[in-house]
């Protein structure tokens, strides 16, 4: 069943960080009157007003990611090509092209070894699943005999995202979408071997992030692949975000992400900071598959 954004009875979730009612009502009340005309023209523009309204959302996410402008009056197009480009924006996109590269790099690595059993790619949480869409679509284009050997499974508690990445997937039978929540260790599969998870952590504190880690640290098969990513703060993008969309995240440098994989178990850890500089994007590996033990 799908629901419309009007029929969508919003869900208690860590990314949903927005408080007030009326933004313009809180920057009236704080004497913020410079931030009023910001507000009037950002809200023309699709991904912003997304963002205001739902504040870490799936569809801002996967605006993002598509990076196709839309908005309202004419001028909502114009904003949208503008927040598109800024390289906030750009930075967070790359985490999508990150996720789609090392998917594809472990699933083939993963195929190459020789592995009889299905190789199982988990995305947790999913939102709208477009890196393991794009990434079923290459397989399924030049490499048909992996392509067959590949499940996809989303995670994500929300069903709006599940439905519209089940329309998005409708042509590829190997997908399986779950609506369970990502904090709770029975909602994970067992014997998988490549799990993404993008912007959750920036939601969560050390401590969940940690515990979401081992979750997924427990799920994987013995040399199995878990590939993420960190947010740094940019000064502007995080001010915006605060007084705009009451966005609060947790902004953690390579140094810490990788303190806090190699705590919940991780081994082979590898970070880089993608050409923009805003994200650190991060693969390692659960050991014990042969050669890379912790
Ligand atoms: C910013 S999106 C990230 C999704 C996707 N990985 C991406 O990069 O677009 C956040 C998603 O996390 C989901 N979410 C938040 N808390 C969750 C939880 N505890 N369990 C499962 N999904 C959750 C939301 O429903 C939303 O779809």
């Amino acid at each position: 069943m799908s629901h419309s954004p009007s029929d969508h009875v919003p869900l208690q979730l860590p990314n949903r960080t927005r408080r007030s009612e009326s933004i313009p009502r809180r920057l009236l009340a704080e004497g913020k009157y410079h931030l009023l005309p910001v507000y009037a023209l950002l809200t023309t523009s699709d991904l912003a007003r997304e963002g205001i309204r739902n504040s870490g959302s799936f569809r801002f996410a996967d605006h993002v990611y598509r990076n196709e402008p839309s908005g309202r009056y004419g001028v909502g197009r114009v904003v949208d090509r503008v927040l598109l480009r800024l390289r906030g924006t750009r930075s967070m996109r790359n985490r999508f092209f990150h996720s789609r590269r090392e998917i594809l790099r472990a699933v083939r690595e993963t195929g190459a070894a020789g592995s009889a059993d299905q190789i199982v790619v988990l995305s947790v949480p999913c939102g709208i699943a477009r890196d393991l869409f794009e990434v079923a679509e290459i397989l399924h284009r030049d490499e048909p005999a992996l392509y067959e050997n590949v499940r996809f499974v989303g995670i994500d508690l929300d069903n709006e995202p599940l439905d519209l990445s089940r329309e998005l997937t409708k042509d590829h039978p190997a997908f399986d979408f779950r609506c369970a929540d990502a904090l709770k260790a029975e909602s994970f599969p067992v014997g998988v071997d490549v799990i993404v998870s993008l912007g959750f952590g920036e939601f969560l504190s050390d401590g969940m992030l940690y515990d979401f880690y081992r979750r997924c640290h427990s799920s994987l098969n013995n040399g199995g692949r878990f590939i993420t990513s960190a947010s740094r703060r940019d000064r502007i993008s995080d001010y915006l975000a605060r007084e705009l969309a009451e966005l609060y995240a947790h902004y953690r440098s390579a140094e810490q992400l990788t303190d806090l994989l190699k705590s919940a178990g991780f081994v082979k850890i590898q970070t880089t900071r993608d050409e923009v500089g805003f994200q650190t994007l991060a693969v390692a590996e659960k050991g014990g598959g042969g050669g890379g033990g912790p």
